[in-house]
């Protein structure tokens, strides 16, 4: 589905200009800034989150019933709530992925006893009690204090169906699916406000063109909302599959921009989707493949935002990228249609760059979900029974989070290379931002598998006199957090950061997650 593209790809970022042909000679490199007004401020829903009825992801994660003896509010457990509360994710994307079109919403309401059972068709074809609906997952929202996003069923729904939905969630007045609402003992509507309309059109969502999808989101757009949307929708079409180009443009020609409040992209880092390679026992040239991959969203995310601004130069569309993460081999045991598997450093280096590339782009890129949060993919969250642990991507998540709604810094350096049997990336990524209280906050990551990289960061134009960094990293790449060690990645301190003449100096180790905070 994807290709390894050549290394010798140009990376054009908007406000980052990063140069992958650094003098390899270079002991040093430096990072210039450039606070700029105009400069965009950083979604926090870029860090959004992604649950789908899936493997172990619902079932048997977040929700264990309420009848469980793990700890529990309503059936979902507490422990993940916490962490995820402490993580401040900014919106959960669900109930799908390819399962939102052939989930009928209707079949999750009302008593438990009368719900109907369906077979997850996508996911291992196991039976769906339909136990979890839409009460429990926006009543999870409100207890995450994040905002729900819910994935429409346009592939094998009804225009109906998902207006329903719409009314059954939102409106206050008086009508059928409110009444219904009420009936089934929910008294306020939950407001919700990022709607999908439909997941990957292109393949498991109903295998459309391009051309036939427009038309149908135009006809779905249309009922989900008046015609001046006053209920504040955010209409989010079905995106692109990597660099599918033709998909955004055909998207962005045929629906008028005042429908669209979103187009999506999805994007997997994978080595080969036929030998996909353990997540855990890989070579570091299987581990450069896993980069190249992820580093081939700067590209995406370039052209498919030049794409956009020929159809909407004021920028009044977001780029959604709903679906992002590593993909991986299942765990040797499990179900392979449950996408279970461990999380390395691998991950976090993976999270680390990816983040930085969405915060550079953040004129465009406004909404992002990793998927998927737990027991799935690249999850920031694996449980065994009662156990939980928090993953390497977890902790670059939790690193990350003071860059939401922060004013993007634009930066200037030439990377380093990272280099493997005649190939090279950049081996340096950088983002930077600006809180509403004036602290800085710099991340940075080197990809490189075996050499420390040696950073001067020009602080000069930021007025920072002093800073404090941490760090994430291992003795080794295939390093995770176990059900029997759970603490062996975690954010630790850096106490090598100090500021000499207006510079600061620092040595980031082989595949490692920094954060320099400055104030
Ligand atoms: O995240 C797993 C699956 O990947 C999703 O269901 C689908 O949208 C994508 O192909």
């Amino acid at each position: 589905m994807f290709k390894i593209k050549t290394n010798d790809l140009k990376y054009l970022a908007v406000f980052c200009i990063v140069s992958l042909f650094g003098n390899a000679q270079d002991k040093s490199t430096t990072i210039t800034f450039n606070q700029d007004e105009k400069a965009p401020v950083i979604s926090k829903h870029i860090y959004g989150h992604f649950a789908e009825h899936l493997g172990r992801c619902i079932y048997d994660g977040f929700f264990v019933g309420d009848t469980s003896k793990i700890a529990n509010t309503n059936g979902v457990r507490n422990d993940i709530v916490k962490a995820l509360k402490d993580l401040k994710i900014p919106n959960l994307r669900w109930p799908g992925g390819c399962f939102a079109d052939t989930y009928h919403w209707k079949d999750g309401i009302g008593p438990q006893k009368d719900r109907p059972t369906i077979v997850n068709q996508w996911w291992g074809g196991v039976t769906e009690d339909n136990s979890f609906g839409t009460h429990d997952f926006l009543n999870l929202c409100e207890l995450l204090e994040t905002e729900p996003y819910v994935s429409g069923n346009v592939g094998s729904g009804t225009v109906q169906e998902l207006a329903d939905w719409v009314q059954y969630t939102n409106f206050d007045g008086v009508s059928p699916m409110s009444d219904l609402r009420k009936q089934n003992g929910r008294k306020e509507p939950w407001k919700v406000k990022y709607w999908g309309i439909g997941n990957e059109a292109w393949g498991c969502g109903g295998n459309m063109t391009a051309e036939y999808y427009a038309n149908e989101y135009r006809k779905y757009a249309t009922f989900i909302a008046d015609w001046t949307n006053s209920g504040g929708l955010m209409r989010i079409a079905s995106g692109a599959n990597s660099d599918d180009y033709h998909w955004t443009e055909t998207l962005m020609k045929n629906i008028p921009n005042h429908m669209l409040g979103g187009v999506a992209l999805h994007h997997y880092s994978v080595i080969d989707w036929n030998n996909k390679g353990d997540a855990v026992s890989f070579t570091e040239d299987m581990y450069f493949k896993t980069m190249s991959e992820a580093l081939e969203m700067e590209e995406l995310v370039t052209k498919h935002a030049a794409i956009m601004d020929k159809y909407d130069p004021e920028k009044k569309v977001d780029l959604v990228v709903d679906e992002w993460g590593g993909w991986y081999a299942v765990e040797e045991g499990t179900n392979p249609g449950f996408l279970y598997q461990q999380n390395t450093m691998r991950d976090a280096v993976l999270a680390g760059v990816t983040l930085n590339i969405f915060n550079n782009h953040a004129d465009r890129v406004r909404m992002a979900n990793l998927a998927q949060c737990v027991n799935v993919l690249q999850a920031v969250i694996l449980t065994d029974k009662a156990k939980m642990i928090l993953t390497p991507t977890y902790h670059v998540m939790n690193m990350y989070k003071v860059h939401q709604d922060a004013k993007l810094i634009p930066l200037k350096f030439h990377s380093p290379k990272y280099e493997l049997n005649g190939k090279s990336l950049p081996a340096v990524s950088v983002s930077a931002s600006k809180d509403t209280s004036g602290l800085v906050h710099i991340s940075m990551v080197n990809i490189d598998a075996n050499k420390d990289n040696t950073i001067d960061l020009d602080l000069g134009a930021l007025g920072v006199k002093n800073v404090t960094a941490s760090i994430i990293t291992s003795n080794k790449l295939q390093d995770y957090n176990a059900f029997d060690n759970p603490n062996h990645i975690v954010i630790q301190k850096l106490d090598n950061a100090k500021i000499k003449k207006g510079k600061l100096n620092i040595t980031i180790p082989p595949f490692s997650v920094i954060m320099i905070e400055g104030k």
